[in-house]
């Protein structure tokens, strides 16, 4: 079982590079053949829309770091992305790396993202799609179908994670019992993921709501907003 981690929050030292650090630590302690990607750090230029990747015996003409990723995604069987939520969809640098993920699909479809119900690639690949928001569990809708779509389009299975009220997690030293909880849960998912199966139970623990209330979600929002700003 092959993993790639690919990394896509441009802040270091933000929550949803602290989850990766865990999910890493599970996959590391499960034995896993792994490989940890920092997608910010390589330069991905955006798609050109140009279609030479869907001809006969052409590449994507673009010369960036993305073909050595390309060959990564091929090598491996689980895909797991892990980015925050921006303007309710993924980070930038990840939605430029799924648009140049069109070479996997463009050859061998006749009609690619045509048919609704069928997917246009068969990657026969798991992908985890790690996303964490500030807000709460609906600001993930809109992301949760693009991820179902992108899996579709793929033809890869789809492992959805949306870890919310990131208002917890802004000062990571000052870890509650329950943040320290969910931390856990997350590096159980790497352990259950390098073994293959990951449990609803082990989701659901990672996806628990904390604020016990309206009041003392926004209340904490409101630090964590001051926090972020200062
Ligand atoms: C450009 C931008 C857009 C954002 N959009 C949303 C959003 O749509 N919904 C939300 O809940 N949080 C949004 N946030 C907040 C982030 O999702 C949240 O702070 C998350 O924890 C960031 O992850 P990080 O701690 O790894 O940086 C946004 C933040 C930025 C910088």
């Amino acid at each position: 079982m092959k993993i790639l981690l690919l990394r896509a929050a441009p802040r270091k030292s933000g929550a949803t590079n602290a989850f990766a650090d865990a999910f890493a630590k599970g996959l590391r302690a499960a034995g896993a053949d792994f490989c940890d990607v920092n997608l910010c750090s390589k330069k991905i230029a955006p798609c050109a829309g140009c279609y030479k990747c869907c001809a006969f015996d052409s590449e994507c003409p673009i010369d960036d770091d993305m073909s050595g990723l390309l060959q990564l995604v091929r090598a491996s069987d689980v895909v797991a992305c892990f980015s925050p939520v921006y303007f309710y969809g993924m980070s930038s640098v990840l939605k430029a790396f799924f648009d140049r993920c069109f070479p996997l699909i463009g050859k061998s479809s006749h009609t690619p993202f045509c048919a609704d119900t069928k997917a246009s690639g068969s990657l026969m690949k798991r992908l985890l799609a790690f996303s964490v928001a500030s807000g709460r569990i609906s600001t993930f809708e809109p992301l949760s179908k693009h991820y179902e779509f992108i899996a579709r389009g793929l033809g890869m299975s789809l492992t959805n994670i949306r870890r919310g009220e990131a208002v917890y997690f802004a000062n990571l030293k000052h870890n509650s019992k329950r943040v320290k909880k969910i931390f856990d849960s997350v590096e159980k998912l790497g352990r259950e993921i390098a073994l293959g199966e990951v449990s609803d139970d082990t989701v659901a623990s990672i996806e628990l709501p904390i604020a016990p209330s309206d009041e003392a979600f926004f209340a904490r929002a409101k630090i964590y907003w001051n926090i972020l700003r200062s």
